[in-house]
């Protein structure tokens, strides 16, 4: 697979993938982690006197155009984080698009409207991808948050032109290809969320690897059950017992240590102000529901944190939004904080928690994908990756 470095890049044209889908609040991009995780690609491609082309989505218009989904206020940001001015053009691609690169040089940007405003970007329609072929001398892909999906700008584009992986998406698979194939022991992941249903594969392929697999947020409750206790009102996904029990099955055969809560903060009502109380695993009462892992098990995790090298997580272990049940996912970003371990945050919401805790700083890699990186995990070639490796 070929690098930056391995390209010439002065005076070329080049299209350049980013993943620039951030959250945003009335109008103004309230999160700029992944703008700022492209820069050193940016950067680059300006100090080399390219002729710099971005392209990404943002959030899911469906193939139409929605005016909240425009890109402006990320070129607005960018440019002030680059100190440079970024041209952005109203249109995907045409004539438009054509006059606007024509008018910049070596060394400018530009940054074309969001991609998912053309119904051929999520179809990967060939017509649109030679579009963008047709605006460039070389593609860079440095998307690693879009890169499990195989659209007309992750994949379609790279087939029809010399290609190459950005520093951000090199720096994803490096990491976490490092982590799964050559893990430093005891390698530990911690999984959370709410659903099993999500996150049965990377379960699965975690159990191939690891030395313990830490089990917290909702998903949990179904794993408890499945050892026969009660969980009251706790999420449980029923048709996913069986698989619990297959896990724990496996866990035991691999010589996983498969470690879940040992206690709870349950409470009466799904809400910040709902009545509370700390109690053992086995002893969760009938209309109570699990919202939160208990000390002794935030204990338990931390020690564990404490004694790995390697650390991967991958979802909260509560109901973090509220605070009143966000205590067990701030343990556990805590205790990764303080590890010496080498720890590798999952994008989503793992990475949401360890920014809002203010943690983000301490980890050694906080990954910018979201499903990306799960699927990753999972042990999935992306489509965005795979086409940058037939190359
Ligand atoms: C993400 O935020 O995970 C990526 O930008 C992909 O977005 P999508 O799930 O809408 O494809």
């Amino acid at each position: 697979k070929k690098t930056l470095h391995d390209l010439d890049l002065k005076g070329k044209k080049v299209f350049c993938r980013v993943d620039f889908n951030v959250p945003m609040k009335n109008g103004e991009v309230r999160d700029d982690t992944r703008i700022k995780a492209a820069l050193p690609t940016i950067n680059y491609l300006v100090e080399q006197g390219a002729i710099v082309i971005l392209a990404s989505h943002l959030g899911r218009p469906k193939g139409e155009v929605v005016e909240e989904l425009r890109l402006d206020p990320i070129a607005n940001r960018l440019s002030d984080l680059i100190g440079k001015e970024v041209v952005k053009t109203d249109a995907v691609y045409g004539s438009e698009v054509n006059e606007a690169v024509s008018n910049i040089t070596d060394g400018d940007i530009l940054l074309i409207e969001n991609v998912r405003f053309e119904a051929g970007e999520e179809k990967n329609d060939a017509q649109l991808a030679q579009s963008f072929a047709d605006m460039a001398d070389v593609y860079v892909n440095d998307a690693f948050g879009a890169a499990h999906r195989a659209h007309a700008s992750t994949t379609g584009v790279a087939e029809k032109l010399p290609a190459a992986a950005g520093f951000l998406m090199e720096k994803e698979i490096n990491v976490l290809g490092k982590a799964l194939a050559d893990p430093e022991r005891p390698f530990t992941a911690i999984i959370g969320g709410a659903k099993v249903k999500d996150k049965i594969n990377v379960i699965d392929n975690l159990l191939d690897k690891v030395d313990n697999l830490i089990i917290g947020g909702g998903l949990a409750y179904t794993f408890i059950k499945a050892k026969g206790y009660e969980i009251g009102n706790s999420l449980l996904e029923e048709d996913k017992i069986d698989l619990a029990k297959e896990f724990m099955q496996k866990a035991q055969e691999k010589g996983v240590n498969l470690v879940l809560p040992v206690d709870a903060i349950v409470a009466d009502d799904f809400s910040e102000t709902a009545n509370t109380k700390i109690v053992d695993i086995e002893e969760i009462p009938a209309d109570w529901e699990a919202l939160d892992i208990g000390p002794k098990t935030r204990d338990k995790f931390t020690q564990i944190i404490e004694a790995s090298k390697l650390i991967i997580w991958n979802g909260p272990m509560g109901v973090f939004e509220y605070n009143a049940f966000a205590g067990g996912t701030k343990a556990v970003a805590e205790a990764l904080a303080n590890t010496n371990g080498y720890t590798v945050i999952g994008g989503g919401d793992s990475a949401a928690a360890v920014e809002k805790f203010g943690f983000a700083e301490e980890m050694d890699h906080v990954s910018t994908g979201g499903g990306a990186s799960l699927e990753f995990m999972e042990g999935k070639v992306l489509p965005g990756v795979q086409a940058l490796n037939d190359k």
